[in-house]
C-alpha cells in the first residue's frame, strides 16, 4: 500500500484538523480538492477511484448540492449517531466525502461496513435518568433540563460566592458590552425594541434597562425559566427598578419548527445568548431559527449573542473523547466525524446553569457553517465591533472573525479560562434587500 503524499496529507489536515479556518478557503476549491484528492488516495489505498456517478443516477437536486456543499464546509461523518438516525431533516452526506477521522483515513464507507465499537456511548436518550422520567426528543429534554433549573432559587449572595462566580461576571459583563453596543438608546426618545430567543430566566433585565431599551419580547423553551422571568420583573417593577423597561416573556415550542407570530420586521436588534447552538441540531432548526430572526428585524437592525465555537471545543478535546478539569467537563457524543449538525457533546459547567444532572447537550458550532446559512437570510457577519469597551474582552486573533473568543484576563483559576475561552461573541447585520426568504413564511 503506497503512503499518502505529502500534499494528500496537507489536505487532510485542512479538512480535519481544528484551528484552520475553513472559511480562509474558498468553498469551490474546497469541493474540487475534495474530488481529486479522494480519487488519489482511494487508488492509492485500494487501486480503485471513487465511484462516480451512475448514468442513470439522476442529477442532484439544489438541496442535495446544498448538503454536499455544507458537508465540505465543515467535516463530513460517515457514521451516523443515534439521534442522527432519528433526523430525516439532516442533510445526505452519503455522496460526499467519507473519511473514518482525522488519524485514520480509510475507504469510503459503504452501506455493508460495520462500525466497531468499543464502548457505547451515552446518547441524549441514554443521559436522562430514571428512565420512567426519561423525555423524548430534544425539545424535551432541554426543557426538563432548564425547567428543573428553573426551580432551583440561588440568591445573588450564594452566586457572587460560588466557584464559577469570576465567570458568570465576566460572560455578563459581555453580555451587557455587546447589548449596549447593538441595542442602546440614549437621550429622550425611548422606542427600542429587542427580541430575545431562548431569554431564560430574565437575568439580562438589568441589562435592558440600563441600555435604554424600551420593550422586549422575550421567548424560551422552558416554562419554569419563563415563569421565573415573569415574576423577577413584575417584582423588579413594584420596586421601582425599571423606569423604561416593558417586556413579554413566553414560552414557546417553535423558535426551531415554525414561524412565529408578530415579528413584523419591527425589531431594533435580536439576540441569542448562549443558546443558539442548541438549533445546530439540524439544518432545519438553524434555518427556522434564522427565519425567525430575519422576519423580526429591521433592515440595518443586528443580530448578535454569545456562543460556544465548535472548533473551540474540538481543540479542547484535542481528539480525546472526553475532557475533564475542576471546573469543566465536556463529552464528545457524536461518533466518527463531526459535521455541520447535529454533532452533540455534553457541556457542564460546574455551578452554573448546565451543571444539573449529567449536563447540557448541546451541539458543535462552526462559524462558516453560520455565516453560509445566515446569508440567506440577509444577516451579513459584522466583523470589526468598532468598541474599545468590547474589543480587550475579545482574543486579538479573531479580528475579522465571526466569531470573538472570550479572553478574560483576571481569573485566579485557569481551569475557569478554559471554559471562557471555548465561547465566543457573533453579530450579523440585517440587509433585507439580501434576505431570500422575505416572503416566506417558514
Ligand atoms: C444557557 S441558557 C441561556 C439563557 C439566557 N439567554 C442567558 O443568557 O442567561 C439557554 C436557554 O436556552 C433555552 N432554549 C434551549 N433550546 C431552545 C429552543 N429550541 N427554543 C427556545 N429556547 C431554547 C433554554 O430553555 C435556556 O433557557
Amino acid at each position: 500500500m503506497e503512503a499518502l503524499s505529502s500534499t494528500d496529507k496537507q489536505f487532510l489536515r485542512l479538512l480535519y484538523y481544528p484551528g484552520i479556518p475553513p472559511e480562509d478557503i474558498k468553498e469551490s476549491e474546497i469541493r474540487d480538492k475534495a474530488q481529486r484528492c479522494l480519487n488519489r488516495i482511494c487508488k492509492r489505498l485500494v487501486g480503485a477511484s471513487t465511484p462516480a456517478p451512475s448514468a442513470s443516477a439522476k442529477a442532484p437536486t439544489r438541496r442535495q448540492k446544498r448538503s454536499a456543499e455544507e458537508t465540505l464546509i465543515e467535516p463530513p461523518q460517515n457514521q451516523q449517531s443515534s439521534e442522527q438516525r432519528d433526523e430525516k431533516s439532516i442533510p445526505s452526506t452519503a455522496h460526499a466525502v467519507t473519511t473514518s477521522g482525522p488519524s485514520s483515513p480509510a475507504l469510503p464507507a459503504t452501506a455493508n461496513d460495520a462500525p466497531t465499537r468499543r464502548r457505547k456511548r451515552p446518547t441524549e436518550d441514554t443521559l436522562l435518568d430514571p428512565p420512567q422520567k426519561r423525555p423524548v426528543g430534544f425539545d424535551s429534554a432541554m426543557k426538563f433540563h432548564y425547567d428543573s433549573h428553573g426551580r432551583q432559587v440561588q440568591t445573588l449572595k450564594q452566586r457572587a460566592k460560588g466557584p464559577s462566580a469570576p465567570l458568570k461576571k465576566f460572560h455578563n459583563k459581555v453580555k451587557r458590552e455587546m447589548i449596549n453596543r447593538f441595542c442602546r438608546q440614549t437621550g429622550q426618545q425611548r422606542d427600542l425594541k429587542l427580541f430575545d430567543i431562548a431569554c431564560g430566566r430574565g437575568g439580562d433585565l438589568f441589562k435592558w434597562d440600563s441600555a435604554g431599551i424600551s420593550y422586549v419580547r422575550g421567548v424560551d423553551l422552558s416554562p419554569a425559566e419563563i415563569k421565573e422571568a415573569k415574576r423577577r420583573f413584575e417584582q423588579n417593577k413594584r420596586e421601582g427598578k425599571h423606569r423604561w423597561l416593558n417586556v413579554d416573556f413566553e414560552q414557546s415550542d417553535h423558535v426551531g419548527s415554525s414561524r412565529l407570530s408578530g415579528l413584523a420586521e419591527q425589531y431594533d436588534a435580536v439576540t441569542i445568548q448562549f443558546a443558539c447552538h442548541y438549533f445546530f441540531k439540524t439544518e432545519q432548526m438553524l434555518r427556522s431559527c434564522l427565519s425567525n430572526v430575519a422576519a423580526a428585524l429591521r433592515d440595518g437592525g443586528y443580530f448578535f449573542g454569545c456562543i460556544p465555537d465548535g472548533k473551540a471545543v474540538l481543540k479542547t478535546l484535542n481528539q480525546k473523547s472526553v475532557f475533564e478539569n475542576s471546573m469543566l467537563r465536556l463529552e464528545r457524543l457524536w461518533e466518527g466525524n463531526y459535521k455541520a449538525f447535529g454533532s452533540s457533546f455534553i457541556f457542564k459547567i460546574r455551578d452554573t446553569v448546565t451543571d444539573g444532572g449529567q449536563g447540557s447537550i448541546e451541539y458543535l458550532v462552526f462559524s462558516s457553517t453560520f455565516i453560509h446559512f445566515a446569508e440567506e437570510y440577509g444577516l451579513e457577519p459584522v466583523y470589526d465591533y468598532s468598541s474599545t469597551n468590547l474589543d480587550h474582552m475579545f482574543d486579538p486573533a479573531d479580528r475579522g472573525k465571526l466569531f470573538k473568543h472570550f479572553a478574560p484576563k483576571d481569573y485566579e483559576n485557569r481551569d475557569l479560562e478554559v471554559v471562557s475561552n471555548i465561547n465566543s461573541a457573533f453579530c450579523f447585520r440585517m440587509n433585507q434587500a439580501k434576505n431570500k426568504h422575505r416572503d416566506r413564511k417558514v
